[in-house]
């Protein structure tokens, strides 16, 4: 029962691709998946590009309804991080962590980012785009210049892989574990988040707007709000553009 695979070789980005066209009020299959070989304007969280030329990376995105209301976004976007960490579990052996809300590590280097765009409410329900950047194939010159952070990717710990067994088992597991979230909310996933967290019980700091703030990072909680203990006191975050790092 798995929706369409559509594929092009390039393109702006494939986010906006199926933002514009829910945009124009075309009705998208749930699951409905657009892939590109390259994107020239690649999304990533917080306004920045997100390097995507040929072979570099996967460009996924992926339409979704919310049928529970903008109140689940948070859950959601937490879920589809898991997916992807399982996903790399699973079918790859590999031992990936999260960092909050959703980008994925692979010892200790960025593999793989999620934007999640939201296009508009209309009875209720919101369309969702879930854009998923995984890291295959980096030039390492270039590459090394244009990303501002150490990263990881596919090619170096796995060797040469298959981009389109690798598109249907992200779709599939990205779908099931939606499909499980939509029935059972977020609580199931906690633990599953909490165990790959890459600052479990760490010292980190975040950015709140203007204001920095400090703790010892707890995961996150039953409704994936993330829990920062500062001076014996639980703060709680959830949503937005909030940025997590290490001490
Ligand atoms: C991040 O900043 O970590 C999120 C990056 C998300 C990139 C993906 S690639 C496929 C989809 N299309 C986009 O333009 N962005 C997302």
């Amino acid at each position: 029962d798995s929706a369409p695979i559509e594929v092009l070789s390039i393109t702006d980005s494939t986010n906006l691709q199926l933002m514009q066209r829910l945009q124009q009020g075309e009705v998208l299959p749930k699951g409905l998946v657009l892939v590109a070989e390259a994107q020239t304007a690649g999304r990533g969280r917080h306004g920045r590009l997100w390097y995507s030329p040929f072979a570099a990376s996967l460009s996924f995105s992926m339409a979704w309804q919310l049928e529970q209301g903008i109140q689940a976004a948070m859950g959601l976007s937490l879920v589809v991080g898991v997916a992807v960490a399982e996903m790399l579990e699973a079918d790859y052996q590999l031992s990936p962590q999260l960092k909050w809300p959703n980008d994925i590590y692979l010892a200790g280097k960025k593999l793989a980012g999620i934007l999640i765009e939201l296009s508009g409410q209309s009875d209720g329900r919101c369309q969702l785009v879930i854009g998923i950047g995984i890291n295959v194939q980096l030039p390492a010159g270039q590459a090394a210049r244009q990303i501002d952070q150490p990263w990881a990717d596919l090619t170096s710990v796995l060797g040469t892989l298959d981009r389109n067994q690798l598109v249907a088992r992200l779709q599939s597991r990205c779908a099931g574990q939606l499909r499980r979230f939509e029935l059972l909310g977020f609580a199931p996933f906690q633990a599953e988040f909490n165990r790959r967290h890459l600052f479990a019980n760490q010292a980190v700091q975040l950015m709140q707007g203007q204001q920095l703030v400090r703790g010892i990072c707890h995961g996150v909680d039953a409704q994936g709000n993330l829990v920062i203990e500062n001076q014996g006191k639980k703060q709680l975050f959830h949503g937005g553009e909030l940025s997590l790092r290490a001490e």
